[in-house]
């Protein structure tokens, strides 16, 4: 498994430690078998059309990027990278890159058609750390997180700035599902989509992140009889993006949105709402009256900043009674477009709708 084999058993030990140096696509298996249970990925070329399939880890493993992970291209709607295990401990060093070249993709029309294109990065991990991960142009979405438990995401770099001049779309930051006590803490996400969205789940935590360029920071869209649980987004900055934080759910669709809190945002350059809510979203955009769908013990708190002139500060669209006990704080100006808010809260003295 390594050269140093040679100098003998002292030498042995020693690169046991270091791990299974995985550069040749061919050595996976191997190295998820490894007995050391560390893989170092280093300046790997995942071959077109194929995952870089880290599911089946051993418990314990431990993963380093180091260098640079790079992809052949091939028009497909598989994942780039998968993992999947418990008590994993994924680590990139300093200097490496999970570089997507996904302008070899971007046509602009992201998962809407145009070119078939991969999404990224998707993890089912239990009892697990990813810290430092430095990801960069991702066809689309990037970094989801599904089936999980007991997960934390820190440090981590969503760098798909070249999406915006180059045809990036649907370049999603991170996705949390079907997960539970999630945290992604101290990321910086610059994207053409929703930074953040929660689908489904409980427990999930959003915290001290810079969101660049994109859709702003998303519950949803909700739907499918799928509810989320507690979540917390706070201590977030979002920088330049259409939106600054929303809800959607879609029309005609059962789920329920409960005790979701908002709190220390501060947005900045957002093109078209501060803050929206809507029962009626479809990617396509609003269509009709939006039908009963509960959002129940919703708190925003601290959301602070400026929409531009062309935007509006706060909208909600919500059929009547779908809001239920919400408070809120918030201080944002700047959009004078103005439109008529619908099925507010009676006692909620928040300026929606107004300039
Ligand atoms: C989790 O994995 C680490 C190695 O990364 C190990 O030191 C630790 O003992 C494991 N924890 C449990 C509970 O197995
Ligand atoms: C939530 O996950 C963290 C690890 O990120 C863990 O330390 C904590 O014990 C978990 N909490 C619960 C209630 O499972
Ligand atoms: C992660 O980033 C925070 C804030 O920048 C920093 O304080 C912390 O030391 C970093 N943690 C790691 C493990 O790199
Ligand atoms: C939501 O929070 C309220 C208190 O604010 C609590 O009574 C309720 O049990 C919570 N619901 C869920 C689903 O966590």
């Amino acid at each position: 498994m390594c050269s140093t084999f040679f100098f003998g058993t002292l030498v042995i030990s020693a690169a046991v430690t270091s791990g299974f140096d995985l550069n040749n696509f061919d050595q996976l298996n191997a190295a998820k078998k490894s007995p050391d249970k560390k893989i170092v990925i280093k300046n790997l070329l995942v071959p077109a059309g194929k995952t870089l399939d880290l599911t089946g880890l051993q418990s314990n493993t431990v993963i380093e990027f180091t260098g640079r992970v790079t992809f052949g291209y091939q028009e497909w709607e598989g994942t780039l990278i998968e993992l999947k295990g418990k008590n994993i401990t994924v680590l990139g060093k300093p200097g490496h890159l999970l570089d997507g070249e996904g302008q070899r993709w971007w046509d602009g029309k992201g998962g809407n058609g145009g070119k078939k294109k991969p999404k990224f990065i998707r993890v089912s991990l239990v009892d697990s750390t990813v810290t430092g991960l430095h990801i960069k142009n991702s066809p689309r979405h990037c970094f989801m997180i599904k089936s999980s438990e007991n997960l934390r995401v820190q440090n981590t770099t969503i760098d798909i700035k070249d999406g915006a001049k180059h045809g990036g779309h649907n370049t999603d930051g991170f996705g949390v599902s079907s997960s539970r006590n999630v945290t992604i803490s101290n990321s910086e996400v610059y994207n053409q989509d929703d930074c953040f969205a929660t689908t489904s789940g409980s427990d999930t935590i959003f915290e001290n992140a810079k969101c660049v360029g994109g859709h702003g920071i998303s519950i949803g869209s909700m739907g499918s009889g799928n509810v989320v649980e507690r979540v917390v987004i706070r201590n977030c900055r979002v920088l330049a993006n259409t939106n600054g934080i929303r809800i959607k759910t879609r029309k005609e669709e059962t789920g329920a949105v409960r005790n979701v809190t908002f709190e220390n945002i501060e947005i900045k350059d957002i093109s078209k709402y501060g803050i929206i809510i809507q029962g009626n979203y479809y990617n396509s955009g609003p269509r009709g009256d939006p039908t009963p769908f509960p959002i129940e013990n919703l708190v925003i708190k601290n959301v602070r900043g400026h929409v531009a002139r062309s935007g509006t500060n706060i909208f909600v669209w919500v059929a009547p009674g779908s809001a239920i006990n919400w408070f809120w704080n918030t201080k944002i100006t700047g959009g004078l477009k103005e439109q008529q808010c619908k099925g507010v809260p009676n006692d909620q003295t928040s300026r929606c709708g107004k300039k």
